[in-house]
């Protein structure tokens, strides 16, 4: 199994990702306690899963999605509670914003799929204002906190190799704090965000990790008997209960720190 992990579906990721994001992102604003009325960059916006909690919880001024997937934000602009929220393709790496126009920039599990994450921080950082804060959260990928590790796991188990982003290193906890602290932040602070999801059946956990991508495609080439046998290998990762609903706990790395004044 090989190639490039890439997003080109928003409605594939809603039914995929979107609940996890939407969880976590909850639990990220939770601890952010915004104060209402910021302008807002959320760089690598996807489908717009982040983008409507903006919206909803945080009273903001503006809201500005950017990412690289015209698949993802054509889907963005079509969610109806992110209403208000502007979206555009875009690049991490080069924001097409002028300097401290925002006062918050975030990256919802997005920074390990940026090819150069310091380019990424530095450009949140510059276009915050002094005082302005730059967070961000991500699975804990290389530590088994991908909400879809069952999966993975149970590939490695056949001997398939999982594609992972390109900057998968940079979910680390330890590589967060260097990339805050090297792109100049301070009061740089983290926290680890635990997901916890309860499905009614196997089925639903199966078809939210399967919809699309690699493994779909991998898994889409396995004759009958040997996926029977990789289902039950991944429902053996998860908790069952007795009433047949099954739950997962993923877990992201979250950081936060402000511009300079
Ligand atoms: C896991 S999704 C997260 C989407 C959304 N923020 C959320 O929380 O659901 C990762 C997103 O990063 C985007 N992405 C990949 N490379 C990027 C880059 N260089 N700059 C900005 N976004 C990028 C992808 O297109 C994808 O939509």
């Amino acid at each position: 199994m090989s190639g490039k992990i890439s997003f080109d579906d928003g409605a594939a990721y809603e039914r995929g990702m979107g609940g996890w994001s939407r969880v976590a992102g909850d639990i990220f604003l939770d601890w952010l306690k915004p104060p209402p009325g910021l302008a807002w960059v959320d760089v690598g916006c996807g489908n717009g899963a982040f983008t409507e909690l903006l919206v909803q919880r945080c009273a903001p001024a503006e809201v500005q999605g950017i990412d690289p997937s015209e698949g993802q934000v054509s889907y963005a602009a079509t969610r109806p509670g992110a209403a208000g929220a502007h979206f555009q393709v875009g690049d991490a790496q080069a924001l097409p914003f002028e300097a401290a126009r925002f006062g918050a920039a975030t990256m919802a599990l997005v920074i390990f799929f940026v090819p150069d994450p310091v380019q990424g921080v530095a450009e949140m950082v510059r276009v915050v204002q002094p005082g302005g804060l730059v967070a961000a959260y991500v699975w804990d990928i290389l530590e088994g906190g991908f909400p879809f590790e069952p999966l993975l796991a149970e590939l490695r188990a056949h001997g398939y190799t999982p594609a992972l982003p390109p900057s998968a290193e940079a979910s680390r906890m330890p590589a967060l704090r260097a990339l805050w602290q090297g792109g100049g932040l301070e009061r740089v602070e983290t926290r680890e965000i635990v997901v916890e999801r309860r499905f009614a059946d196997f089925e639903g956990y199966w078809a939210s990790g399967t919809n699309s991508g690699s493994v779909k495609a991998t898994l889409a080439k396995f004759p009958a008997e040997k996926l029977a046998g990789f289902r039950e290998g991944v429902r053996a990762r998860l908790t069952s209960a007795a009433d047949g609903s099954v739950s997962y706990t993923a877990r992201a790395n979250a950081i936060r720190g402000v511009r300079p004044a």
